[in-house]
């Protein structure tokens, strides 16, 4: 067997194991983080906007806050790096080695590039792909089905798992069907190989197209192109049928848990924690509590602290039932989402790392700092060389390309 300590502490697989005697491969999440927006908008301060209230929020929501990016410097990818950053701090791996960054995100910052490359610049992590994940609030949980992929067939070893929004930025604040619901966020999960059992067990994903009028971003995209005629009628906000979502959501996450759990070889009794997408507290309770009788203190809620932030809202959960000490090794625990497309993701996880914060003292948090500072260093040589080289240079002509050696050709060819 070949294994080398890991950067958490745990045995990791060796990419090189002993030739004949492929070594049993598991997705551990080893690294945690996540960032919120300081501003806070309550529902008092939406009373000031909308025609709604805190008692009606509270009663059919649970909501009772919400964080938004008021700074127009904090967008979806800058949360995002605040996430990453400390995910990577916990499981104290270095940028470097991290192979993958996936995105999950219903806020991009553009669309393309994909906010996980702007990610990745910022990391430093020179050596990762990078690809934004469009599955709406499901969109995390996809993202983690996708990395335990990559990890079982050796394809990956660190898989950086984000989900980032700033649906402020998309909300149509003089619409209280939707503008009370959401709010804004990061979260992040580094997935990595390891030879200790356990991780995600299983995962599930479904989607039903037939409903995607019920929650949809109208305008924006090749369908219908934004144009001053859809900025002045606001298809460029969220449009949501709420009735439709809540009773499509209430079936799907029973289901998917149900599902996710059979696949596991794992019962309802079996789970010690539900960590749903947190929407809507009645969601929640109609589905997780009513239907599968999971008791209230296996399942994690802080919606009312940060309302629905779509594909942010497991991770930021994960991260606080950490810190709530509701997470501990040998624990099933149930990820389970919903969201626009129509479309649903669950995921099975045995933990199996230590959640105990520990300390690295100042010479690693003096390497930390100086990596993402040389990456930021790194970045804006590489935009003034390629700024000299296209409005400097001329393009090269094809004579002034390298052309392989025939001796090379041969070699590639055999
Ligand atoms: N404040 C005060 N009153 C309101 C508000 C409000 N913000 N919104 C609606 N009402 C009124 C309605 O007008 C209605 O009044 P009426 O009876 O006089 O007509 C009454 O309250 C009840 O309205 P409903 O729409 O039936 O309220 P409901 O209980 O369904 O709650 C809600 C609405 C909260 C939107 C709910 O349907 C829901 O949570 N749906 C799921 C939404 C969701 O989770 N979306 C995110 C999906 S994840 C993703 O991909 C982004």
């Amino acid at each position: 067997m070949s294994t080398d300590q890991g950067k958490n502490g745990d045995q990791m697989v060796s990419p090189n194991g002993v030739a004949g005697q492929p070594e049993r491969r598991y997705a551990q999440i080893v690294g945690w983080g996540c960032h919120v927006p300081e501003k806070v908008i309550t529902n008092k301060d939406l009373e000031q906007i909308v025609d709604t209230n805190d008692e009606w929020i509270r009663s059919r929501t649970g909501i009772e806050q919400r964080h938004v990016a008021a700074d127009p410097k904090e967008t979806t990818a800058s949360l995002a790096i605040k996430a990453a950053r400390k995910a990577l701090e916990t499981a104290d791996v270095y940028p470097r080695h991290v192979d993958l960054i996936i995105c999950a995100t219903s806020s991009p910052e553009h669309t393309f590039p994909s906010t996980a490359s702007i990610v990745q610049d910022a990391l430093g992590a020179v050596n990762a792909g990078a690809f934004d994940l469009s599955a709406a609030c499901s969109g995390f949980v996809y993202g983690l089905a996708l990395a335990r992929g990559l990890i079982l067939a050796g394809d990956a070893e660190y898989v950086l798992v984000i989900g980032s929004e700033t649906l402020s930025r998309i909300v149509d604040w003089t619409d209280r069907n939707t503008c009370i619901l959401f709010g804004d966020g990061a979260g992040a999960l580094l997935v990595a190989a390891s030879n200790v059992p356990g991780g995600i067990q299983a995962t599930v994903l479904g989607s039903d197209g037939s409903g995607a009028d019920a929650l949809t971003l109208p305008a924006g995209g090749s369908a219908m192109p934004a144009s001053l005629e859809t900025v002045s009628n606001g298809s460029h906000y969220i449009k949501m049928d709420g009735k439709a979502v809540f009773r499509f959501a209430v079936r799907v996450m029973a289901d998917a848990t149900r599902q996710v759990l059979e696949k596991a070889g794992l019962t309802v009794a079996d789970v010690d924690l539900v960590i749903p997408h947190q929407a809507n507290k009645r969601i929640i309770q109609n589905s997780i509590l009513r239907q599968l009788k999971i008791p209230e203190e296996k399942v994690f809620i802080n919606l009312q602290k940060y309302g629905n932030t779509s594909t942010a809202s497991i991770p930021l959960a994960l991260c606080e039932a950490i810190e709530a000490g509701k997470v501990k090794p040998g624990q099933n625990i149930v990820f389970v989402g919903f969201g626009a497309g129509l479309s649903w993701a669950a995921a099975a996880i045995q933990w199996s790392v230590p959640v105990e914060k520990r300390e690295y003292g100042w010479w690693r948090s003096y390497q930390r700092r100086a990596t993402y500072q040389a990456a930021a260093a790194r970045s804006m040589w590489k935009r003034a060389l390629r700024r000299v080289y296209s409005q400097v240079l001329p393009t090269p002509d094809q004579d002034e390309w390298p052309e392989a050696s025939p001796a090379k050709e041969k070699e590639g060819s055999d």
